[in-house]
């Protein structure tokens, strides 16, 4: 008999009722009462557990001792009938079958577990509620962005892992190499060394697809990436992982205010279809790591979004009588105390920045009249601070040229980029949504070594 899923079983009970079935999984708990035992048992298809009813006259002691452990894995044939609960289903077993054993050291006995020890065990966490739930958000919001991308006619570009430039100039970049790990280490001739190597030329793992985006779009218009980047950023915080998923769309023909209408389309588009399509979900997380997200994640959809200048940021902390631990300034960054008392303090809802002062931000941003500012912006929201880095892109060769310059990257590096503003420049704009960073957002995990299957930060290579 071909098993179904337990999400079936659950949600289409009342059609199943009567008939018999097969479903496997794993056991989450199992109780024993004096002539009846019960086993929460989870396939992954669904955050709630079937139970499974095990009248104990039709097992033999050995057979009901052989299942009747947590994490064990079991195959059960038996008859779909209603539950004590009105209009919830569960499984009055037949026959038992063990697929896998589990003996007592079995490191999720317990009820509850800390986040922090559960990432000592990514190999088995995936079993825990969190996960299952974190999961599958984490799997219909990717869905969810293709969707939006798609229904609006854009192209999926698949911009490479392995790149020779650093987009965000910041230096950030985990180098990729197949030169002996000693020779690396001891490299005094660097010239040499690079010479050996794979490409010749120094290569490293992408820091945000944008530049090649940028290519794409000035022939197809407008394009999306969504791919894992990687970031050797040293910062210990709960929010930045050293590989994390993007998804930076590219538009042709777009100015600042088009591409922040098209940003939060997008936000409210996916979030709209979380609310949707991961009620269980959402319940879940509102009960064990947010109060209010559900009504939170609404407003999202139904309200609009702050647009805030970054002078008048700097105007409103220095007004705000906080004391903050970095300094409030014109032409310093905002730091993330600053962002959350802008979202959360002062709006209580996103909020993009715009117009950031020039020598703070990359090169690519486009220049404001002033001289002085970029037209780009962060949008920040309560709770998570930065989600979306965004900005209209510099399409004038030579103030694209002097801004590479002014900030000392190697233009010679840059030549097919600057290429783009030689031949048929366009204005053009474009944005990158850090996938683990909205998804901390919706449901409410505050780490973001807990949205990942396997976390990546300094220092922490799990598997
Ligand atoms: O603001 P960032 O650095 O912008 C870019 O990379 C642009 N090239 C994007 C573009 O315009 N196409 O990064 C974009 C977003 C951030 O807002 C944040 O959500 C996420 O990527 N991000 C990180 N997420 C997790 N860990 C890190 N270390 C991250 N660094 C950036
Ligand atoms: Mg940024």
């Amino acid at each position: 008999m071909q098993n179904i899923d337990i999400k079936e079983v659950l949600s289409d009970g009342q059609k199943l009722s009567g008939t018999t079935v097969n479903v496997c999984g794993w056991i989450r708990t199992a109780r024993d009462s004096k002539t009846m035992a019960f086993l929460a048992l989870n396939d992954g298809t669904s955050l709630k557990h079937l139970q499974i009813v095990i009248d104990k006259n039709n097992f033999s002691a050995d057979a009901l001792s052989a299942f009747m452990k947590n994490g064990a894995s079991v195959s059960v044939v038996g008859k779909v009938v209603p539950a004590m609960k009105e209009g919830e289903f569960e499984i009055n077993a037949e026959s038992v079958e063990l697929l896998g054993d589990c003996p007592l050291d079995y490191p999720l006995q317990k009820k509850y577990h800390t986040m922090e020890y559960l990432r000592t065990i990514p190999h088995l966490r995936v079993r825990t509620n969190t996960m299952n739930a974190m999961l599958r958000v984490r799997s219909k919001l990717s869905f969810a962005i293709h969707r939006f991308f798609q229904e609006n006619g854009y192209v999926y570009i698949h911009t490479p892992i392995i790149t020779g430039s650093d987009c965000e100039g910041a230096g950030e970049i985990f180098r990729v190499t197949t030169q002996e790990y000693k020779d690396a280490m001891k490299a005094a001739d660097e010239e040499d060394y690079i010479a050996k190597d794979f490409f010749k030329r120094k290569a490293g793992l992408t820091v945000s697809g944008q530049l090649e985006g940028e290519v794409a779009a000035m022939a197809m218009g407008k394009i999306y990436t969504f791919g894992p980047t990687f970031r050797a950023e040293n910062s210990n915080t709960p929010r930045h992982a050293a590989e994390f998923w993007q998804v930076e769309p590219e538009v042709a023909f777009a100015k600042l205010p088009d591409i922040i209408e098209i940003a939060t389309k997008m936000i409210k588009y996916i979030i709209k279809a979380v609310i949707d399509e991961c009620p269980d979900e959402l319940a879940f997380f509102e009960n064990a790591f947010e109060k209010g997200l559900r009504e939170k994640l609404q407003k999202v959809v139904d309200s609009d979004f702050q647009v805030l200048d970054y002078a008048d940021a700097i105007e409103i902390l220095k007004k705000s009588g906080q004391q903050f631990q970095y300094p409030v300034e014109w032409g310093l960054d905002l730091q993330s105390e600053h962002e959350r008392y802008i979202t959360e303090q002062v709006f209580n809802k996103p909020v993009f920045v715009i117009n950031y002062p020039k020598h703070i931000k990359s090169f690519y941003m486009k220049q404001n009249d002033d001289g002085k500012t970029v037209a780009a912006t962060d949008l920040l929201v309560p709770g998570v601070g930065e989600i979306i880095g965004c900005s209209e892109r510099e399409a004038d060769y030579d103030k694209l040229k002097q801004a590479m310059v002014d900030k000392g990257l190697n233009v010679a590096d840059y030549t097919y980029y600057l290429d783009l503003r030689k031949y048929g420049s366009v204005p053009h704009s474009g944005f990158g949504l850090g996938l683990e960073r909205i998804l901390m957002y919706v449901t409410g995990i505050g780490n973001i070594r807990d949205v990942q299957l396997y976390a990546r930060t300094a220092g922490d290579l799990m598997v």
